[in-house]
C-alpha cells in the first residue's frame, strides 16, 4: 500500500506514519527526517537543506525529489510505503504521479490530518525529537519515560531549531500556500481521506485504519 501522509506541520503526520508503517510492515519515509540526518552528518545535501529548514522555507524540489525518486527504488519499497511530509508542493506530487504512472503504480490514499492552527505552535513547543534515531516525544501528549531522554535509543531529546514559535509561524504560511493545495489535488485523484487529528494518538490511529481500511 502506498500511503502520502498530508497536514500542516505538528498535525502529527510523523507520530501516525510510524505507527501505520510498523502496522503494515513498510517503510516510512519522512523526507525531513532525511533532511536532518544529512545534516547532523554534515553532507553537502545536509548543508544545502539547512539555511532553507531553519528559515521554515521548503527546500527546493529539484533536490527533494531526487532524493525521493533514489529512495523508492530501494528493494524495500516493493510492497508500498508511507510517505511523511512529502509531496510538498504540487510540482513535487506531479513528479510523484508521474514517476509511478511511468512504472504502472500509483498511490492509494492520502490522509490529511487536520488541526487547527491555533493548536499547532502549543504542540510543536511542547515537541522534543531524538537527532540519534527520529523518534519523536511530547512533553505532555507523549512523554518520554525519562526527561530529556529517548526511550527508544537512549540519546539527549532536543527542541528541533525549527520548532521554535517564530519559525513554527512561517512554517505555517508556508504550509497554506504550498501544501495545502495538495488535498485538491489528491481530492480530485479520488484518494483523498481526512482525519481529525485534534483527538488523542491511538484515537486518531483508529481512524485513519478505518479510512484505509485495515
Ligand atoms: P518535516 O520534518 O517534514 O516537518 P513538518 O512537515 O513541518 O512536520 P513536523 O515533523 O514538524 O510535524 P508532524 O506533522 O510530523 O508532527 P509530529 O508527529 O512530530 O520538515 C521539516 C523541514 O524540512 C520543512 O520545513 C522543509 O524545510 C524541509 N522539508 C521536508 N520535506 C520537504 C519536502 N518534501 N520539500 C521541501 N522541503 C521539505 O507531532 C508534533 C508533536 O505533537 C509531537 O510532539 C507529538 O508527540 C505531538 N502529537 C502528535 N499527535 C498528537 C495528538 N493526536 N495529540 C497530542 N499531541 C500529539
Amino acid at each position: 500500500m502506498k500511503i502520502i501522509m498530508l497536514g500542516a506541520p505538528g498535525a502529527g503526520k510523523g507520530t501516525q506514519a510510524k505507527k501505520i508503517a510498523d502496522r503494515l510492515q513498510i517503510p516510512h519515509i519522512s523526507t525531513g527526517d532525511i533532511f536532518r540526518a544529512n545534516i547532523k552528518n554534515g553532507t553537502e545535501l545536509g548543508k544545502e537543506a539547512k539555511s532553507y529548514m531553519d528559515a521554515g522555507n521548503l527546500v527546493p524540489d529539484s533536490v527533494t525529489l531526487r532524493l525521493v525518486m533514489d529512495r523508492i527504488a530501494k528493494e524495500d519499497c516493493q510492497n508500498g510505503y508511507v510517505f511523511d511530509g512529502f509531496p510538498r508542493t504540487i510540482p513535487q506530487a506531479e513528479a510523484l504521479e508521474e514517476a509511478l504512472r511511468a512504472i504502472g503504480q500509483k498511490i492509494d490514499f492520502a490522509v490529511d490530518i487536520e488541526v487547527p492552527d491555533e493548536n499547532i505552535v502549543h504542540r510543536m513547543g511542547g515537541r522534543r525529537a531524538c537527532l540519534a534515531c527520529g523518534a519523536t516525544y511530547h512533553t505532555v501528549y507523549a512523554a518520554p519515560k525519562k526527561e530529556g531522554v529517548c526511550d527508544r535509543c537512549g540519546a539527549a531529546l532536543m527542541l528541533r531549531e525549527d520548532d521554535r514559535p517564530e519559525t513554527v509561524k512561517k512554517r505555517l504560511d508556508v504550509y497554506h500556500e504550498q501544501t495545502q493545495p495538495l488535498i485538491d489535488f489528491y481530492q480530485d485523484r479520488g484518494c483523498l481521506k481526512r482525519a481529525d487529528g485534534t483527538k488523542g494518538v491511538e484515537e486518531v490511529f483508529l481512524q485513519i485504519l478505518e479510512l484505509i481500511g485495515v
